[in-house]
């Protein structure tokens, strides 16, 4: 059995609901309070248990290369002025045996465009995706959970989320032929339906653990959706030869590529800060509306 080592994190959109935030700087390194969505995505993976992250980038995406990387003049300065704590921190980032690789999107042509780039990293493991807009605060980390799935099935995995109907045309919407707990065996996909065509009410998010033949099914797509290269239509045609499960996950999700998801996650974040926290409730609960 090949154990999920890879994740693809497809960071090469261009954040138009965020601009002009987004005109220059990649919406994945918005910060959530100190941290960026980016880096969130990152612990969330090596917390599972990834050891290759990689990151499909696009123009005005350099940023997110940096953060990744070392950074020797901000190290010894803070090592000069014995800022033990601060250092640690831009130390750990990325732990000693976890590689990340950049590879070039070069035109934003879609998700599954975005997938296809990372084929020849990704050989023929089987391998995870995060969208880093979509954060998700949990107790085990989402990937972990559903990677624990894959485990167990062996099978494709998609995480799912109870949304309101009259907002299937944002997501890809499944239907089912059985359920047991939260978990779904499902029978078709739809991507972004009319809240009247969407056969259920369970909408896909950011987070996909996928067999490496799903590169073959995004070979054979054509433009859908928003004239891009759509993930779902390649994930509707894996279902013609393989199971796929989809995963009602425990956690709260946040869509941080919209400006209203990126406030209520700022908020939850500072509630929860060490630092901040106190002075931050405090505040809250003064606050006239
Ligand atoms: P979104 O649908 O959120 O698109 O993409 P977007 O361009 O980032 O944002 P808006 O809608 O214009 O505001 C979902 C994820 O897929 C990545 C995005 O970076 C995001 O993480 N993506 C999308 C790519 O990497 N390449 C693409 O061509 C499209």
């Amino acid at each position: 059995m090949k154990k999920i080592k890879k994740v693809v994190f497809p960071v090469a959109g261009l954040g138009t609901r965020f601009l002009p935030a987004t005109k220059a700087s990649p919406k994945e390194m918005l910060p959530i309070v100190d941290k960026p969505l980016i880096q969130y995505a990152a612990e969330e993976a090596v917390n599972s248990g990834i050891k290759q992250l990689i990151f499909v980038i696009g123009r005005t995406k350099n940023t997110i290369i940096d953060h990744f990387d070392s950074a020797p003049e901000l190290e010894s300065e803070l090592i000069n002025k014995k800022k033990t704590a601060l250092l640690k921190i831009v130390q750990k980032i990325v732990p000693k045996n976890v590689d990340c690789i950049f590879v070039r999107q070069n035109s934003p042509a879609g998700l599954g465009h975005a997938i296809y780039c990372t084929k020849n990293i990704i050989n023929n493991d089987p391998f995870a995706v995060i969208l880093a807009d979509d954060l998700i605060k949990s107790q085990t980390p989402c990937l972990k959970q559903m990677i624990d799935i894959y485990n167990d099935k062996q099978s494709a995995v998609l995480a799912l989320e109870k949304i309101n109907k009259k907002d299937a045309d944002k997501y890809g919407i499944v239907e089912f032929q059985s359920k047991e707990k939260n978990i779904y065996d499902i029978k078709s996909i739809i991507e972004k339906p009319s809240p009247k065509a969407a056969k259920s009410n369970l909408g896909v998010v950011g987070r996909y653990i996928l067999p490496a033949n799903i590169f073959d099914y995004i070979s054979k797509l054509k433009p859908g959706t928003s004239n891009e290269i759509q993930l779902t239509d390649a994930i509707s045609s894996l279902l013609n030869n393989h199971n796929i499960y989809g995963y009602e996950f425990d956690g709260a999700r946040f869509d941080c590529g919209s400006k209203i998801g990126y406030l209520k996650a700022t908020v939850e974040y500072a509630i929860d800060h060490k630092e901040v926290s106190k002075d931050f409730k405090k505040y809250l609960k003064n606050i006239k509306i």
